[in-house]
């Protein structure tokens, strides 16, 4: 009996050197026969006990032998088995084959938009300024000249955090004005994008959720004249050359005094459409000279400095420019309504 064992393994030492599987199937086999869970060398290990006291430790030698080798062996096969048959694929590949499109990505109209008016301001001089959409109060309100008990809070239905009477989510751009007066010293010249929340119901016209343009303008001199002509400017930059802009006088808080500015109709050419109510004119933005106690909050000396400030909507002129009836599609990003706008920035 124990010589047998000691025949079988060398036998089995034998053929697992000699072993030389080919294809998939065969590696199996292999793994299954020697390195498997049931392999055949396991039980031949007990055998030992029955093994004459000076073989033993041959028999020892020669069953771990035969495992380490049988397990190294199979760690090849396995590994060539791999490489042919990533060597079978590669030569089914058809390189002729026409390749698979990418289904590339567009811009959403929003950021089209407001790609366009940065660049607009931009090459006046303006430069981006970016801040946080989560707010406290005081650079939302009251830096902003709209203290505690001001009626125009309620202008405005603010998102509070949950149990703050202190953070919010900021309801206009106009906060990026008080973070940057605190702390940019004039000449300041920024325009500010970004999302502005407010506890609105939601319909085809209006969202608890929208983009806003910010411009803040502030020097030595600065003064109504030159805020009405960057604004005209920017009107015919962004709607064409024949574009005429109104401004009728209005009230913010933080503008004195305070404007609002339509453009005349770009679809209808001014002659009377839906978009413009058969107006004639599209109101586009708030703006104003910045208020003497806005600066003064800010840190900022009214009798040195003066600017002006405004802020637009951006979905409203994306609807306009590309004709969408309903502003809830901009924030569903359904894919078959992004995919047809432009790729280009
Ligand atoms: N913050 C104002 C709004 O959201 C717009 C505005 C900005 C008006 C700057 C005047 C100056 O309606």
């Amino acid at each position: 009996m124990s010589v047998d064992a000691m025949t079988q393994v060398k036998e089995l030492l034998q053929e697992i050197e000699n072993a030389n599987p080919q294809g998939p199937e065969a590696v199996e086999q292999f793994r299954v026969r020697f390195v498997g869970t049931k392999n055949i060398l396991k039980p031949l290990m007990g055998e030992i006990r029955n093994v004459p006291g000076e073989l033993k430790r041959d028999f020892g030698q020669l069953i771990n032998q035969a495992k380490t080798l049988a397990e190294a062996k199979f760690e090849v096969f396995r590994l060539q088995a791999e490489v042919a048959a990533e060597e079978a694929q590669a030569q089914n590949l058809d390189l002729t084959a026409p390749g698979e499109p990418l289904d590339l990505g567009s811009r959403h109209p929003v950021s089209i938009t407001l790609n366009r008016i940065i660049q607009i301001f931009e090459r006046i001089g303006f430069v981006v300024a970016e801040e946080r959409e989560i707010e406290d109060d005081w650079h939302n309100f009251s830096a902003m000249n709209t203290p505690e008990d001001h009626p125009a809070r309620d202008m405005q239905d603010t998102y509070y955090l949950l149990n703050s009477a202190e953070m919010l989510l900021r309801t206009h751009t106009s906060s990026v004005q008080a973070r940057v007066m605190t702390t940019q010293k004039p000449p300041i010249r920024i325009i500010a994008p970004g999302r502005v929340y407010r506890n609105e119901t939601i319909s085809a016209r209006s969202h608890c959720q929208f983009h806003q343009v910010e411009g803040l303008y502030i020097d030595k001199g600065v003064s109504f004249a030159d805020m009405k002509q960057t604004l005209y400017y920017f009107a015919q930059e962004m709607y064409g050359p024949h574009t005429k802009i109104r401004l009728r006088p209005s009230f913010f808080p933080f503008t004195e005094p305070s404007a609002e500015m339509d453009v005349s109709c770009f679809i209808c050419n001014s002659k009377g459409c839906n978009v413009c109510k058969y107006s004639g004119w599209v109101e586009i933005m708030g703006c104003g000279m910045v208020d003497p106690q806005v600066l003064i909050n800010c840190g900022i000396d009214p009798e040195v400095y003066s600017g002006f400030a405004f802020g637009m909507g951006i979905e409203r002129q994306a609807m306009m420019l590309y004709t969408i009836t309903d502003i809830r599609l901009l924030f569903e990003n359904d894919v078959r309504f992004l995919k047809q706008f432009s790729k280009a920035l």
